[in-house]
Formats: C-alpha cells, structure tokens, sequence
C-alpha cells in the first residue's frame, strides 16, 4: 500500500540533549503546528532534521535518537553543524526568508550558503530515495528545500511529488533579484503539483516562471518537456477541533485545576474588571511587525489617553533563529521598545506592557487566547498567519474581536476580522478604540462567519484538497496529456 511521505526540515518534534539526557519538545511554526495534526492520522513518514546536529550526537544517544523520532512517525536526515550553518542560518533564513518577505535590504546572496543549500537539498533528497517506495507520494515543504522536487524527480520520474510553500512567494520584481533565481524555479518544477497558501503568491511564480524561464504557462499549468505541472492556491487551515475542545475544557476546569497563568490572569481580571486584555502572539522574527506594533500601542496611548490604565498589551514572543544577526537586533530593539513604553507609560496600578519571550506549552496558548478580549496581529508581510485563526477558534461565546494586518494570507479568508496596515498608526490607533468598543452583538455576529469557515476549511480538509489535487494530477498523466 502507498503511504505518503512529509519532507520539511523541522519535524514536529525538536530533539535535546540536557544532562546526557534526551528530550523532544513540540516545535513552533505554522508548517509544524499544521502538519502535526495531518500526520498524527499514523498514516505518513515525516522525514526532516532533528533539531541536534552530527557533532552534538554522541554514538551512545543513535538508537534512541531513532527511537524517539519513530515513536512520532518520524526520521531523520543528518545535518553537520556546518550544514545548519549555511542551509538554516544561511541561505533559508538570511537569503530566501528576507527576499520573499519583501525586506530586500536584509537578503544576503553569499556563493557558500548557496552552495551549502544544494549540498543539503541534496541530502533530503537522498533520504527521500532511500526511503520511499515507488508508489508512495511525495510532499515537500517550504522554502529550505525547494530544489529537492527536481532531485527527486530525475532519479524517480514516474513518481508523485507535491511541493507547499508555507511562506509568500514574492512578486516577479523581488523575486528576480536572486542571483540563483533559475536554478530555484527549476527545483521547484520538479513536484508535480505547487501549492501556495493564496492566489496572489500563485499568480507571482506563474509570473515567474513565465518570464525567468519562458516557459509557456496557460492558466495555472505549466508544461515542461512533456510534463504538465499545476500550480494552485490551498490556504491552509488549523485543527478547529483540537482548539475548540481544548478551550471547552478550559472553560470547564475546576478552579484548583488552572495553570499559574489561568489564576494570574483571573486575578488581574478580578482586580481590573475593565481592563481590557490585547493579545499577539508570534515567533520573534522581523516579519511580523512587533516593533512597529508597539510603536503604534504608544501612539494609541497618547492619541486616546482616557485608555490609559484601561488596557493591557501582552506580547508573547517565541525565541526563533538567534544566530542570525537580524534576529539578535530584533530582540534587543523589542527589549528596549518595552523597557521605554513601559518606563514612560507606567503607574503605580499599571504595566501597561507584559512581554513574555518564550515558547509556552499548548495549555498556556489557550488561557492566553481565551482570556483576551482583543488579538492584534500585525506582520509586516506573513504566508499566512494561523495565530488568527487559532484566536477565533478558541472563542467559544462568540466574544472577541480580532485585528489583522491585510499582509497576511489569512486576512484573505477573515474579512470579518478588523483589517488594518501595520504602517497606518492612525488607522490602528482609530480600529484598536473600535475594538475596545465594539458593541458583543457585533463581536459575536462577526466571529460566528469566521468561526464556520475555520471549522470547515481546518487543516484536514486543506491537507485532503491537496492531495486530491495530487492524485488527480496522476491519474490524469496516467492517460499522458502533452501538448
Ligand atoms: P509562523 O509559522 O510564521 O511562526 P503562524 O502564526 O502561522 O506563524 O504559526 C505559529 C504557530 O506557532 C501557531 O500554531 C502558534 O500556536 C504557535 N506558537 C506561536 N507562539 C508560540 C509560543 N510562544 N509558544 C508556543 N507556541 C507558539
Ligand atoms: O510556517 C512558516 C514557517 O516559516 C515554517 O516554514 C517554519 O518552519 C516556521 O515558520 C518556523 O521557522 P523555523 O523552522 O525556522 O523555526
């Protein structure tokens, strides 16, 4: 029977050695958090990077190494610390991330990362090869290994290979600035099927394509030597299910049964009723606009002084990809940014800032989230953006109001969400009062359309349009269309 096989570089799970010890800690990110919920069916191989390299893995620690990551379904591809270095650290995140989040200043085209990220592409590839039979389907995640399609596909042609790009794909424009821009494009056309998260990121790589590689594009086919490849747009979706019960539960424990977090957070209720709680949550990274928002949470402040002491802002920031120079400034600019908003602002009753830098297990996520009165996420540019859509799925009375930046791909699907652009101060000061106002009749009808999206466009359905798309794609090839 064919299984299908995940190919991304973080796996569910993030393996650590402490005190000789070993221990797998849930990773972070949409592709993971999405994923995980596709996988956990049983039925797929996720194949990726355990998160220790070669020099950290002491013989002794192999086997269970092994055994942790086949205990999640998983295996794994061995990287060298040099590898991490210039494939992760390097071209993922100090060249791709930046260009296809439209920050051209921050891009690096280094010859050596690139060459690392041929060299690790070429080892997913190879795990893929000697892993999976050939009826097995191939799915391969994200923009760390974009040229493990076309690797794949010249060993094994006859095989099905899907390829997701959990992050924007930039306009033509962008995208031509990448000195390995063909070789990119090539990879890529190597799945048989590419999916990005919306119509936009869709319409650019035909755009691409078509004037990169002058290859004849007609709608959403592309036809390569004989080869047609379709390119749609799957908007991914979370596990509404798991959030919606996960906060029932919530609201039904007992009082001596919530976390540290849950009392904190029912005390500073109980103390300042009126206060109203605004939430975001993202990983630390440059993208997702956290200084600009609490820039922009100071010109509220004093644009609207009667809510001073009135709100709160909770900033839960996870720490992401440290060793990369921009990520380091980013942290001690947002340390700062709170350190002077709060020196500034704060009164004897009052912080008006809680900044937490740290990843917080699932429960927390959802006291956080429950407890909030608002969710302001702000990215500059994001692929998509599940922290939205996780927010609104958690709001079982219907209360609640979510304020999103127009540049993430969920704002496509949640019109009923307070849409904004991160660089309007003005407009955000005027919707962040709106929200604190916003009449509950109002909060809920607009939560209730968002709500019954979410539940039928969750993360399984997403997965399943994929694949379907996949597997029609060689049935029909099975029949060999050509031009
Ligand atoms: P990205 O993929 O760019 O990180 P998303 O919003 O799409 O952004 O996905 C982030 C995922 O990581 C969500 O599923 C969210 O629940 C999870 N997450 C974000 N911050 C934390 C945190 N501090 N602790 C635990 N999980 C987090
Ligand atoms: O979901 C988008 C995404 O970019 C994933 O590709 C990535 O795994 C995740 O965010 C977090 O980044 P990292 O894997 O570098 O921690």
């Amino acid at each position: 029977m064919s299984k299908t096989i995940i190919i991304s570089n973080r796996l569910p799970v993030q393996l650590q050695i402490s005190d000789g010890g070993l221990s797998a800690i849930p990773s972070v990110g949409g592709l993971a958090t999405g994923m995980k919920s596709v996988h956990s069916g049983g039925e797929s191989l996720w194949i990726g990077w355990s998160g220790l390299t070669d020099e950290e893995i002491p013989e002794s620690l192999e086997n269970e190494i092994d055994k942790a990551l086949e205990n999640h379904g998983c295996s794994k591809v061995r990287l060298t610390e040099n590898d991490v270095e210039g494939f992760y650290f390097g071209f993922s995140n100090r060249t791709i991330w930046p260009l296809f989040h439209y920050f051209l200043e921050y891009s690096e085209f280094e010859l050596d990362f690139w060459n690392t990220y041929k060299v690790v592409n070429q080892k997913f590839a190879d795990a893929i090869l000697e892993q999976a039979g050939d009826e097995d389907i191939i799915w391969v995640h994200d923009y760390q290994l974009m040229l493990v399609p076309q690797m794949v596909k010249e060993k094994r042609p006859n095989t099905s290979i899907g390829f997701f790009l959990h992050i924007p794909f930039p306009s033509y424009e962008i995208f031509r600035t990448l000195p390995w821009r063909e070789e990119v494009l090539q990879g890529l056309l190597g799945s048989d099927l590419i999916g990005f998260h919306t119509y936009d990121y869709e319409r650019h790589f035909l755009s691409s394509v078509r004037r990169l590689l002058g290859l004849d594009v007609s709608f959403n086919d592309i036809y390569l030597d004989n080869r047609v490849i379709k390119v749609d747009s799957f908007p991914m979706g979370i596990d509404y299910k798991k959030f919606r019960d996960a906060a029932v539960a919530h609201e039904e424990r007992k009082e001596n049964n919530k976390s540290d977090l849950q009392q904190k957070l029912d005390n500073h209720k109980a103390s300042a009723p009126d206060t109203k709680l605004i939430l975001s949550i993202d990983r630390l990274d440059y993208s997702k606009g956290i200084a600009k928002r609490l820039n922009a949470f100071e010109y509220f402040l004093n644009k609207y002084p009667e809510y001073k002491e009135k709100v709160r802002l909770i900033i839960l920031a996870v720490p992401s990809r440290s060793n990369v120079p921009q990520y380091q400034l980013l942290k001690r600019e947002i340390d700062e940014l709170v350190g002077r908003i709060n020196g500034e602002l704060s009164t004897v009753n009052w912080t008006p800032i809680w900044y937490f830098y740290r990843s917080l297990p699932f429960e927390n996520l959802i006291d956080l989230y429950t407890s909030s009165d608002i969710a302001w996420l702000t990215p500059l540019r994001d692929g998509m953006n599940l922290v939205a859509k996780e927010y609104v799925a958690t709001r079982t009375d219907k209360t609640g109001v979510l304020i999103l930046s127009e540049m993430a791909g969920s704002a496509y699907e949640m019109n009923e969400a307070l849409l904004i652009n991160p660089n309007n101060f003005e407009q955000q000061a005027d919707t962040l009062k709106n929200a604190i106002t916003m009449p509950k009749e109002e909060q809920m009808a607009r939560n209730m359309f968002l709500q019954k999206r979410l539940e039928r466009y969750n993360v399984e359905v997403w997965a399943n349009e994929f694949m379907n798309a996949l597997h029609k794609k060689s049935d029909v090839e099975d029949v060999n269309i050509s031009r």
